[in-house]
């Protein structure tokens, strides 16, 4: 039996409860751990490899870099399920007060990590010759953007994250906090790494062990769990509409609604309905250029928007460029960069309520339901008035607005000549 497992018994006690999951392997090779409160439910679920590598003065005034791996002999004190306050946290203590703390807040309807690392100079065994300055805490979100509640975020890329003087290097992250009833999600938000770079996943590294007594060399390869075929089932329904922002620093400066169906026909047709609950929103505002990402699993499109610059200001819609990952080396893409759709105004909103298919490539196809978009100028994270689609479908107003002139002219016509008998009639009786 591992010795750490039965080390862990004394988590029953107290609050914090933490079980290792997996292997032997995993135990030593990468983090794995659920904290679970007094009930015994899961609060958080972590999965990762994280390697770390610190720039150092040394005592000659020369700066120097370590990197080691999350060694194999960790504390967990200080790991809890929190509070009314304060979000579950995953405290991992190693070395020589050395420690790697996440810890995890939930905002709207999303959660996200805030690390502390804090090493320490005063560690010799790490820091032979640096200038004896102690303890150092850096901080750093994580992930950057924040994970939709009730997902579990995944991410097999790496990811390398600088902060002042440490660059921590994350990936084959399996995470989720704040889970529901304890159990974990099977619907997941996938990073964007995992979406942009498709066929590549990171190699299979040799973990140089921190403890350096430890000179193990063997070399784990985790292996690749592999992805489900994406469902080739036609959805019959028309997908559901999500309304999208971007924000900056004075608030929202992009706003999209819509329902967004994939219809891609280059192999095996496929037909992908985006899911407003599960799709993500990223992407940047600009005044002549703004950008729109949805994405919602292994699916992702690029909304590009451009301003033209003519005496009246337009936008439209310029490019699209979709990406589906089908499988570990099979990524669907196409985009288009000559496009001229959803033209509207600077100042005011796109709407189209009819349903819309944009033609991207002719293999890749986009059905667009009720459509509402204003890429640029957004004041107070509301929509300008909207300029349609259909100009048209005003026309219709028309016809009706003269149709129900003509009832009301004919209504009072026949109002005048009942009043002017009944008036007669009275008339004949007085005399
Ligand atoms: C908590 O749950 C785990 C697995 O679900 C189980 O092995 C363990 O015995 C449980 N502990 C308590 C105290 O119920
Ligand atoms: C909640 O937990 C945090 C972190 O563990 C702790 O600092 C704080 O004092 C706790 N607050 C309450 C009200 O228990
Ligand atoms: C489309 O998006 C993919 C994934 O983000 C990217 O690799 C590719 O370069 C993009 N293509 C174009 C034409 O922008
Ligand atoms: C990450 O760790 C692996 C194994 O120790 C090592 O090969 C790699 O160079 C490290 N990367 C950095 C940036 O330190
Ligand atoms: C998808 O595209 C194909 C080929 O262009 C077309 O025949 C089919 O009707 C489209 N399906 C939907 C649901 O738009
Ligand atoms: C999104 O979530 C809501 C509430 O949880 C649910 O009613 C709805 O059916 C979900 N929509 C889809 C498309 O799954
Ligand atoms: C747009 O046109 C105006 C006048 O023609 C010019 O002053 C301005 O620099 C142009 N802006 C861009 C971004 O090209
Ligand atoms: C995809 O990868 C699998 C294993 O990773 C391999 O067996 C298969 O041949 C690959 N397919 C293609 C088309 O490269
Ligand atoms: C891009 O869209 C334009 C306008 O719909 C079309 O004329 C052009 O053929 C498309 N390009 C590709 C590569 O399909």
């Amino acid at each position: 039996m591992d010795p750490r497992l039965s080390r862990f018994g004394r988590f029953l006690f107290p609050l914090a409860l933490l079980l290792l999951h997996g292997s032997v392997l995993f135990q030593v090779r990468a983090l794995d751990v659920e904290v679970r409160d007094e009930d015994n439910k899961t609060c958080l679920y972590a999965k990762m490899m994280v390697n770390i590598s610190i720039k150092y003065e040394t005592e000659a005034n020369t700066y120097k870099t370590v990197a080691f791996m999350l060694p194999t002999a960790l504390r967990y004190d200080g790991s809890t399920c929190g509070n009314e306050s304060s979000g579950p946290i995953l405290a991992v203590e190693f070395g020589e007060e050395h420690s790697w703390v996440i810890s995890f807040a939930e905002k709207a309807d999303a959660y996200q990590g805030m690390i502390y690392f804090t090493y320490n100079t005063n560690d010799t065994e790490v820091f032979p010759d640096a200038k004896r300055i102690g303890l150092i805490t850096i901080s750093t979100n994580y992930p950057q953007q924040p994970i939709k509640l009730n997902t579990v975020y995944s991410c097999r890329s790496m990811e390398a994250i600088q902060s002042d003087n440490v660059v921590q290097e994350i990936w084959d992250v399996t995470l989720q906090a704040f889970l529901d009833e304890g159990s974990q999600s099977n619907i997941e938000t996938v990073c964007d790494q995992d979406i942009v770079v498709t066929t590549a996943s990171p190699a299979p590294m040799s973990p140089r062990v921190y403890a350096a007594t430890d000179t193990t060399k063997e070399t784990p390869t985790t292996p690749e769990p592999p992805l489900p075929p994406l469902p080739t089932l036609v959805p019959v329904e028309q997908p559901a509409t999500g309304s999208y922002s971007l924000h900056n620093n004075s608030g929202a400066c992009l706003l999209a609604t819509m329902g967004l169906q994939l219809n891609i026909s280059q192999k095996v047709p496929l037909i992908i309905n985006f899911n407003p609950n599960t799709t993500v929103a990223s992407g940047s505002c600009g005044d002549q250029m703004s950008v729109l990402t949805l994405t919602d699993g292994r699916s992702r499109v690029d909304f590009v928007f451009t301003v033209k610059n003519t005496t009246i200001e337009r936008f439209s819609l310029t490019e699209v460029n979709i990406t589906v990952i089908e499988s570990r080396n099979v990524t669907l893409n196409a985009a288009n960069r000559s496009l001229e759709a959803w033209v509207a105004s600077v100042g005011s909103s796109y709407m189209c309520r009819k349903e819309e298919t944009l033609t991207v490539t002719p293999g890749y196809k986009m059905n667009i339901f009720d459509l509402k978009v204003q890429p640029f100028d957004v004041k107070d994270s509301q929509y300008a008035t909207a300029e349609d689609c259909r100009p048209e479908v005003d026309n219709f107003f028309v016809p009706i607005m003269v149709g129900a002139a003509l009832a009301g002219l004919i209504f009072l016509v026949l109002m005048a000549y009942v009043f002017g008998r009944q008036a007669r009639q009275v008339g004949y009786e007085h005399f």
